[in-house]
């Protein structure tokens, strides 16, 4: 059974098929090549963009799509998560897409091997599928065919790592391709691990062909880090004064704190793929639906 938890649950040459089915789907809409799936969401946190993405991805392929929403559900009875989703997976869907706040929620699902699970993000462990759509859309702006190719780009990470489930797949993604990874945060904002670290984007933003820039996971914060994220932005603000004429390619997952992790008018600078990010969202999650639900 195919589960998506990180990255690394796919190989190389998955990787290398799931990319050229997002292209082709880019590039034109396929016929409703999976009817009678089905896929139940199950969003434990907030979302915009990853929620939307699945059901539309799962739409175009003639999917069905069912969500349930956990405030309304018999969670709030009492029922545990596991018996939930067993409920759930007795109900014979193709797959369950789940976002959870804990870093192991997926994994614990999937290894009752019922049903797919599909990682839509888990604590800051991973968030598999915006790495993926990241790597494709780097892909596409580099013009490379295989993501293989990306080996030896240079990107820099910027903002709330520690934090940042985005930031975890990323990284283990982008260093597995061959990528080099910087990480570029104050104190309290960089995790502990191997890589190269700076506390000030100047010391390596002549270096860097990609720079991901990164929200304040206010939510995850036990305490209040920063009193005033206007001070912090003045270190970390993605401007168009630090880009400066650069050749970079900024890309931020969402949701952006405006003036804070991005500037207003670096948003509307062509250098910024972030709405392009989400568009390709649509069309790599395709592609994972149609690698998971054609197995
Ligand atoms: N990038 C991302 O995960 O956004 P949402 O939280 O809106 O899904």
């Amino acid at each position: 059974m195919q589960h998506l938890i990180d990255t690394n649950d796919f190989n190389d040459q998955q990787l290398i098929e799931l990319m050229h089915n997002a292209k082709a789907f880019k590039n034109q809409m396929p016929s409703k090549s999976l009817e009678n799936r089905l896929l139940i969401t199950l969003f434990f946190e907030n979302s915009t963009r990853t929620r939307s993405s699945f059901e539309v991805a799962a739409k175009r392929l003639g999917i069905s799509v069912i969500h349930l929403d956990p405030s309304k559900s018999s969670t709030k009875k009492g029922e545990s998560l596991e018996d939930t989703f067993e409920n759930l997976a007795a109900m014979e869907p193709d797959g369950v897409i789940i976002r959870h706040e804990y870093n192991n929620t997926p994994k614990k699902l999937a290894d009752k091997a019922l049903t797919p699970i599909i990682n839509a993000g888990a604590g800051n462990n991973a968030h598999p599928t915006q790495a993926l759509l990241d790597c494709f859309t780097m892909m596409e702006h580099f013009s490379l065919k295989t993501p293989q190719e990306l080996k030896g780009k240079k990107i820099a990470i910027v903002g709330d790592i520690v934090s940042s489930r985005v930031a975890s797949s990323g990284i283990r993604l982008f260093t597995r391709l061959g990528m080099e990874v910087v990480l570029i945060a104050p104190k309290p904002f960089m995790p502990d691990n191997e890589l190269p670290k700076y506390e000030n984007l100047a010391d390596v933003i002549d270096k860097v062909d990609v720079i991901m820039s990164l929200r304040a996971q206010l939510e995850r914060h036990k305490a209040p880090i920063f009193e005033d994220y206007n001070e912090y932005a003045k270190e970390y603000c993605i401007t168009k004064e630090r880009m400066a004429e650069r050749n970079i390619l900024l890309l931020h997952p969402g949701p952006v704190m405006r003036n804070i992790d991005i500037s207003d008018e670096m948003l509307e600078d062509e250098r910024c793929k972030v709405l392009e990010q989400v568009k390709n969202g649509v069309y790599v999650r395709m592609a994972i639906l149609k690698l998971i639900l054609s197995d």
